[in-house]
């Protein structure tokens, strides 16, 4: 349902007289969203982290040939006035028991309201629901990947259910011949939060997000991979990087 606000204040004190914005699950491969949404991706990401226009219609199409086991993607789209402002995709791993997301971006003029945080809470039900059916069991954990310097990360991490992990982390190069991009692999805990996690736990998590969300074929075989193997063994558990530890907010990007 449209609801037309007045003076909505966001939950950060912006306050906007745009109506509300509506939030879906995109399902369809012909969803006349796509487009839209990709072109939001596109001057929201460096070219280095972008999946071609191609690769959600495919995985769509993979969804309604009923082909998916026990992972599942998804996309949620906020949109207001058939604009698309924000959006938020990730992927169910039934056998880590965890959602991974993927890209998550609002529009600049639409941020600071609360939106961007709406569309995760929207990705983390759909993930406890995969969970509820493929597993039969609660939804583990949220994983996600950011930069050292976006402030988004600064936001996540004042939750006491987010660790920032603080090891060298590698995000695959998306695109043929790029090189894997240095980011900062966060745990969200869904029960009750620690303060550490077991090396042996972010090893399956590493790899089952280099082979069924990169689908890196064999993730053994490239360097930086092994490279973030070596740096995990020589410990039984990961910290988080504290706030203190980040380029300060002057220095960040969004
Ligand atoms: C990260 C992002 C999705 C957050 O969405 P959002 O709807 O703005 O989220 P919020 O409304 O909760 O605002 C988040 C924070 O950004 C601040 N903010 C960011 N940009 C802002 C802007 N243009 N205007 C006002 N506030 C802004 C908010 O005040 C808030 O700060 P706080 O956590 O210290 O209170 C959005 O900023 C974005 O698309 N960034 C670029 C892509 C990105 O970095 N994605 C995350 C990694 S994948």
């Amino acid at each position: 349902m449209m609801i037309t606000g007045r003076n909505v204040r966001g939950s950060h004190g912006r306050t906007s007289t745009a109506p509300k914005p509506t939030f879906r699950e995109v399902l369809s491969s012909t969803d006349p969203a796509l487009p839209k949404v990709h072109d939001l991706i596109r001057r929201t990401f460096p070219k280095d982290e972008l999946v071609g226009r191609s690769e959600w219609r495919d995985s769509l199409r993979e969804r309604e040939a009923g082909l998916w086991s026990d992972s599942r993607w998804h996309l949620v789209v906020a949109e207001r006035k058939g604009a698309v402002i924000g959006v938020a995709s990730g992927t169910y791993l039934g056998n880590v028991n965890t959602g991974v997301i993927g890209y998550l971006a609002v529009s600049s003029a639409a941020r600071g309201y609360g939106v961007g945080p709406k569309l995760r809470e929207k990705l983390r039900a759909l993930f406890r629901r995969d969970a509820r059916q493929i597993r039969s069991e609660p939804l583990r954990a949220v994983i996600g990947e950011v930069h050292r310097n976006n402030p988004w990360l600064r936001t996540l991490i004042r939750s006491e259910r987010v660790l920032a992990l603080d090891f060298k982390y590698y995000q695959p190069s998306i695109r043929r011949g790029e090189r894997p991009v240095p980011l900062v692999l966060y745990y969200e805990f869904i029960r009750r939060p620690k303060q550490r996690l077991p090396t042996a736990l972010i090893r399956t998590l590493l790899y089952s997000a280099w082979r069924r969300i990169y689908r890196i074929p064999r993730p053994m075989t490239h360097r930086v991979f092994r490279h973030m193997l070596a740096e995990l063994a020589l410990k039984k558990s990961i910290g988080e990087i504290k706030m203190r530890d980040l380029p300060s907010p002057e220095k960040t990007r969004r």
